[in-house]
């Protein structure tokens, strides 16, 4: 099985292998354990025939094996890369899948939940399956259905999915048809690209933007079949379905590591940026938020009694962090729930609870699923998304995009910091709304968050002992990070981010738990990185968390210590002290995490680690 892949597909002029190769390259981040390639050609003759490609690895590999083996020219055709699920990633097991004929070339991105039933079905029938996967049935029902459909691509393609059931975007060549390549979705993402005798689809719009920024997003339940000067949509049920063609807004350099070494050198660099454009156009000149663009009326925000903040990972530090500011700015009673445990615990939901649902990429899975219980159970949800018109802001009943432009190393960063920036757009709209006790605060608070991006680039700026200390630390086996408040959700996010890039065992905790268990994990050079909240109106915070550095200090842990500048107080038990620009204490975390992604990133490299693509990750999780 495969659950998040890469998919492009191409029609035109140009050389299908050149432009299907190319889009990999961009797609690499959403899986890149395997890879394939299926081109339609000429035979010589009169006729036309299937060739494809696939290898296990990275794309390197498959490159490699098409430079010994040379593929056909070819105009037509559609490559892969996969994240597998099940069957291992072996070439076995790659995508493009084939038919008993050799003629038919599937690739999938998803899971077909009836996949064995199917299989069976097509064994009795005499169908030799030859891989591990779910995406095989496809091509051979395809075979059969091929024949049925009087050799119409598309309706073949629709007879198929309606018999199939689960998750998937499916991409369909057949050697009888050149010039014509066929996609489907099903709670799986695909996007078709309107060029100028050419047309593309793929799974996200980075793999064509070279080409063109006409996009057409593809509904759910949806076909597409593009030819060189036509495509044309249909609902699987075989109705015209209707079109929603945009221009995609951000450009090639947009996707391409613009001169850093890595994604994510560059799209931490471009943190400054993503805050600002996420607050663009939401502040008005009288210092009132104006989120009118989330399509919930104010008497519907009005009526809400309690909100629920739910995501995964990173984007579920950034939920913790929703809660702290929610619940003081709105007064409102707010929980953080990580997606995947929400929907099983038969959580009380109603028509004034509202749902904010926390997806950089809008696919996750788990979010996604979390999102439809709630909407079943009657409550509004409001998704917080980077990925315009992906399925879960579809889904949800109102929505506010962050700007961060398109994330591609697999950690985090950039999406993380918008993240923030609407979820404190959203709580103090609410409380502007709802005309809380904090109305100066508020006002206050909204000024400052205007302006974040200086000082966002302020730390970006003295980085440099930062990233020493992370190389002078590249031989440790542990790394711990503490903090309180805001400062808690900031250090399981520094946490996070070392495991992931680094491979390092580092946990986060709350400092004041610090005594009830893990302070026993504390030896002699130990590192522990403390995250110092702010001195603002929080001053017994603060001091609380000063006695919890001395008391690791005394127990010979080595301390690196993020403070504001101008708090003396930390001087004295800091190891290593790390400056950040004074903030108030719930607008803390946008400048207190970058130090923390520098450090894990630096670190990671230092230890030869790559970042961007680390072990066993891929960025959109389309698995629960
Ligand atoms: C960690 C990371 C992941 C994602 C998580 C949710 O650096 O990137 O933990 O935050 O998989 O992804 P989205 O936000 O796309 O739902």
């Amino acid at each position: 099985m495969t659950a998040m892949c890469g998919i492009v597909g191409y029609v035109g002029d140009k050389s299908a292998l050149e432009v299907v190769i190319e889009g990999l390259r961009r797609l690499e981040y959403r899986g890149y354990d395997s890879a394939g390639v299926a081109l339609i050609s000429s035979n010589g003759g009169s006729g036309t025939e299937l060739a494809t490609e696939r290898r296990a690895g990275k794309l390197a590999n498959l490159i490699g094996a098409i430079e010994e083996r040379p593929l056909p020219a070819a105009t037509t055709g559609m490559g892969h890369t996969r994240w597998a699920t099940h069957g291992a990633p072996t070439d076995r097991n790659a995508h493009p899948h084939t038919d008993c004929t050799g003629r038919v070339a599937v690739i999938h991105n998803g899971i077909i939940e009836n996949f064995a039933a199917l299989r069976a079905e097509l064994t009795a029938a005499g169908h030799p399956l030859s891989s591990d996967t779910d995406t095989e049935v496809v091509a051979h029902l395809l075979e059969a259905a091929y024949q049925d459909s009087d050799g119409d691509l598309a309706e073949a393609l629709r007879r198929v999915c309606r018999r199939l059931e689960g998750a998937f975007t499916l991409v369909v060549v057949h050697a009888d048809a050149p010039g014509v390549v066929v996609g489907a979705r099903r709670n799986s993402p695909l996007v078709v690209g309107r060029g100028i005798g050419e047309n593309f689809l793929a799974s996200d719009v980075a793999a064509f933007i070279a080409h063109t920024r006409q996009a057409i997003e593809l509904g759910q339940d949806q076909v597409v079949e593009i030819r060189a000067d036509q495509i044309s949509i249909t609902n699987f049920d075989g109705t015209r379905a209707a079109v929603n063609e945009y221009h995609v807004d951000w450009d090639v350099s947009a996707a391409e590591k613009g001169g850093y070494d890595y994604f994510m050198l560059k799209e931490i660099a471009e943190q400054p940026r993503a805050v600002a454009d996420t607050l663009l156009g939401r502040i008005g000149a009288d210092g009132r938020l104006q989120l009118d663009e989330m399509r919930l009326s104010p008497d519907e925000l009005r009526e809400i009694d309690k909100i629920i903040v739910i995501a995964c990972g990173t984007s579920f530090h950034a939920a913790l962090i929703a809660k702290y500011a929610i619940e003081h700015w709105t007064r409102i009673p707010c929980e953080a729930e990580l997606a995947s445990e929400f929907r099983y615990r038969d959580p009380v939901l109603s028509r004034r609870t509202l749902v904010i649902v926390i997806s950089q990429s809008g696919e996750t899975m788990d979010t996604l699923m979390a999102l439809r219980h709630a909407r079943e159970q009657g409550s509004l949800v409001l998704a917080i998304s980077n990925t315009n018109g992906s399925t879960i802001p579809r889904e949800s009943d109102a929505v506010l995009y962050t700007h961060a432009g398109p994330e591609v190393a697999v950690a985090s960063t950039k999406a993380f910091l918008t993240q923030l920036v609407a979820v404190y757009l959203v709580a103090l709209y609410l409380g502007q709304l709802r005309g809380t006790n904090y109305g100066d605060e508020l006002d206050d608070v909204i000024l400052q968050l205007a302006a974040m991006p200086e000082k966002v680039e302020k730390v970006l700026e003295t980085m440099e002992p930062v990233r020493e200390l992370a190389r002078s630390l590249a031989g440790e086996r542990c790394v711990l990070f503490l903090g309180r408040h805001v400062g808690y959700p900031v250090a399981l996010e520094g946490a996070l981010k070392l495991k992931e890039l680094a491979y390092m065992h580092a946990e986060g905790f709350a400092a004041g738990e610090l005594k009830h268990g893990p302070i026993a994990l504390i030896e002699q050079d130990l590192p522990v990185v403390v995250v110092v909240p702010s001195r603002q109106g929080r001053d017994v915070l603060h001091d609380k968390i000063v006695s919890n550095i001395q008391e690791i200090r005394a127990r010979g842990a080595k301390t690196i210590v993020i403070a504001e500048e101008g708090d003396d107080a930390v001087v004295p038990y800091a190891d290593m002290l790390i400056r950040i620009p004074p903030t108030p204490t719930l607008l803390q975390p946008l400048v207190a995490t970058v130090p923390l992604q520098v450090f894990a990133c630096e670190l990671a490299t230092a230890k030869g680690h790559e970042v961007d693509q680390p072990r066993n990750l891929a960025k959109s999780v389309t698995v629960e």
